[in-house]
């Protein structure tokens, strides 16, 4: 976004100053995440869906007044762009794309190789080595080629451990084409959009374990390689209470590899029912997740999983739990807001020793 390209420059880091000193008395919540955001240079997104988009003016004026970037929530998944073989489906991501670039909001990409939400044919399909590359080549070949220099980065790879394990997920890819197929993804996007940053993205990884460590060994491998990556997306599906601690030194071990991370899909789960003290507790949760990201010179941005607590996944998903996002079902602001106000607040590192 504009405001990003601003934040290197000098002029900038007075308004910063001026910012960080007059922010937390003058602004109320809604006001000013957009340029705290671009003041420390990192992206503060949100994911969205496409039917909203089209009809919803507040769900716009939503993502649009507190938001930085988008993630398309699900319309750039397989078994939307390519529902029957051959037939690409741009309606839904054309939106997404639209929608940003008149807002000035970037967009990342979400997301070309996973085990969930595939289309029939291809999930039941069977294939051998050969046309399931072919099948692979063509899909990120064309999705990623289309919107060629207007996606920031892209999730390639998603969630290629199992849920809990270290261990790599058995999913279609990995059958048929064995672990390079981590690689091979990430070359032919590389080839498609050469300027988009590459991610892995994973859950259940950000207070570190076997499968922090497992991701760590294949990121670390693949960048020896010299293969396309460069990015770690921390998908930070949290449970109230449970936020790890030590997000910012999980992220810092990837950094040092010489990647970015990102937090891509953040939400705090509260158990129903919901009181005004786990909200307030909530809103500490969302604040010690912007600051990790803050304290890690490599931490591009964090994304919010959802507009409001009306568009979110998790009553579906996890049943008994709600009220996960930064806005209620009316699309008030909730603590959890001035929690990420209060952690963008803060006086930005000078580039310098950033
Ligand atoms: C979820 C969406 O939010 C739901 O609407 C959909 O039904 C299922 O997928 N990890 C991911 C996201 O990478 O794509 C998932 O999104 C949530 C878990």
């Amino acid at each position: 976004m504009a405001l990003a390209v601003l934040a290197g420059c000098a002029t900038v880091s007075v308004v910063a100053a001026a910012l960080a000193v007059a922010l937390p008395e003058d602004g109320g919540p809604e006001s000013g995440t957009p340029v705290l955001a671009a003041v420390h240079g990192v992206d503060l997104g949100v994911a969205v869906a496409v039917e909203p988009l089209r009809g919803d003016d507040e769900y716009r004026d939503v993502v649009t007044g507190n938001y930085t970037s988008v993630t398309a929530e699900n319309t750039m998944k397989w078994e939307y762009v390519q529902p029957e073989r051959g037939r690409f489906d741009w309606s839904g991501p054309d939106t997404v794309m639209d929608f940003a670039e008149r807002g000035g909001l970037d967009v990342r990409g979400h997301t070309l190789l996973w085990h969930n939400q595939l289309p029939a044919w291809l999930e039941q399909g069977s294939f051998g080595p050969q046309e399931l590359r072919q099948v692979m080549r063509e899909h990120v070949g064309e999705l990623v080629g289309r919107y060629e220099g207007r996606v920031t980065a892209w999730d390639v790879i998603n969630e290629p451990f199992t849920d809990e394990g270290a261990e790599l997920r058995e999913n279609l890819w990995y059958g048929v084409l064995g672990e390079d197929y981590i690689a091979e993804a990430l070359w032919v996007a590389h080839e498609a959009d050469p300027e988009a940053r590459l991610y892995i993205n994973e859950f259940g990884i950000e207070g570190g374990g076997a499968k922090a460590d497992a991701l760590y060994a294949l990121a670390e491998d693949l960048v020896d390689r010299g293969v396309p990556l460069h990015g770690i997306g921390f998908q930070s599906h949290f449970v109230h209470g449970q936020v790890p601690e030590d997000l910012a030194s999980t992220m810092r071990r990837f950094t040092d590899l010489g990647l970015e991370v990102a937090v891509t899909e953040l939400d705090v789960r509260v158990p129903e029912p919901v009181t005004d003290a786990e909200l307030q507790a909530q809103a500490g949760e969302y604040r010690h997740v912007v600051e990790s990201c803050l304290d890690v010179p490599g931490c591009v941005g964090v994304t919010v999983w959802g507009v409001g607590d009306g568009h979110s996944w998790i009553p579906e998903w996890f049943p008994g739990y709600t009220a996960a996002t930064p806005f209620d079902e009316e699309y008030r602001p909730k603590p959890a807001l001035e929690g990420i106000v209060e952690a963008l607040s803060r006086r930005p590192t000078p580039p310098s020793s950033g």
